[in-house]
């Protein structure tokens, strides 16, 4: 018995140690300048047929050993997104707060590894996160351009700069433009740091309440959009509200706090546009085996004997 305790613990030691072989790798790799923005976008304009694909992810944090972990085993898993070669994967886009606290530009040089690495365009939206104490200098210089719109097939897409969480009447009459502009398509996104709805009601994000929250979702409903993408919140959640679906998908990497069981778990999202059609499918990724052992099964615990002596959830 004594013997076979060991041999586990051996087991799930050696385990451990080979689940982070992919980031020490990472972290020894030469840092390559990654295109912007506008380079990516570019790309896209010849693009023709309106059957595609593209990923979406956010708050990867890059520059904290776990978050890069486990971005690396999302990154794995979306570059066989094609191997059933249905659909062409056209871009992945990241919903923000792609570096880990401050912004820090050794963080941003991690995302660069990171982005590098996988099969398709990256398009990067700013999180609060890489925005924080003059962190926004590097992403521009990294990443470039924090507001723009773009074309791919019969798409419209608009990246929105929330980030500081308001957005400011200029924003909106920009918006309100770039929505007229993508009425000649047949789907409208929109990617954005921070949802104007939190649908999750034990959050600490509680948008709602906020002029920018209520302009928003109306102009969204004004104009037939598809699909909002947000991050900021680490969980996946989907909601439809005002015929507008919004998605909140910020489980690239981070620790995610939340209770799995309400949507706290590491994953990306697969959206497939069929001509006139859109659907979407989430992949939950199982963290790297030692992410696992020393947060993620002890957070499930916590939340089991919380569940157990007091209340389910998150928070209250
Ligand atoms: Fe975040």
């Amino acid at each position: 018995m004594k013997r076979a305790f060991r041999i586990l613990v051996i087991a799930i030691v050696a385990a451990s140690l080979y689940s982070l072989t992919p980031v020490a790798l990472l972290y020894l790799r030469k840092h390559v300048r990654q295109p912007t923005n506008s380079e990516t976008v570019e790309k896209l304009k010849s693009n023709k047929g309106g059957y595609f694909g593209f990923i979406v992810f956010g708050d990867n944090h890059a520059g904290f050993i776990f978050d890069d972990s486990a971005f690396l085993k999302l990154i794995r898993n979306m570059n066989r997104e094609d191997r059933f070669k249905k659909l062409p994967i056209d871009f992945v886009a990241n919903m923000g707060d792609v570096t880990f606290s401050k912004g820090l530009e050794s963080d941003y040089i991690t995302y660069d590894k990171l982005r590098s690495m996988i099969k398709w365009p990256v398009i990067s939206a700013m999180g609060n996160h890489d925005y924080q104490k003059g962190g926004w200098r590097n992403f521009n210089k990294y990443i470039g351009s924090s507001e723009f719109s773009f074309v791919d097939r019969n798409s419209y897409f608009i990246v929105l700069d929330n980030k500081i969480t308001d957005i400011s009447p200029e924003q909106f009459l920009w918006l309100e433009s770039e929505l007229i502009k993508a009425l000649a398509y047949k789907h409208k996104f929109i990617f954005m740091h921070k949802s104007p709805i939190s649908s999750y009601q034990q959050s600490w994000f509680r948008p709602e309440l906020s002029s920018w929250s209520y302009k928003t979702m109306k102009l969204c409903q004004k104009y037939g959009v598809d699909i909002v993408f947000a991050g900021h919140e680490h969980m996946f959640r989907d909601n439809v509200f005002g015929g507008v679906r919004y998605l909140t998908s910020g489980g690239g990497g981070m620790l995610t706090q939340i209770p799995e069981s309400d949507g706290g778990f590491l994953h990306y999202i697969v959206v497939r546009v069929y001509g006139d059609y859109v659907d979407y499918e989430v992949r939950k990724i199982f963290p790297p085996v030692w992410e696992f052992v020393t947060y993620y099964m002890w957070k499930e615990a916590f939340y089991y004997l919380k569940g157990v002596f007091f209340k389910d959830g998150f928070l209250f």
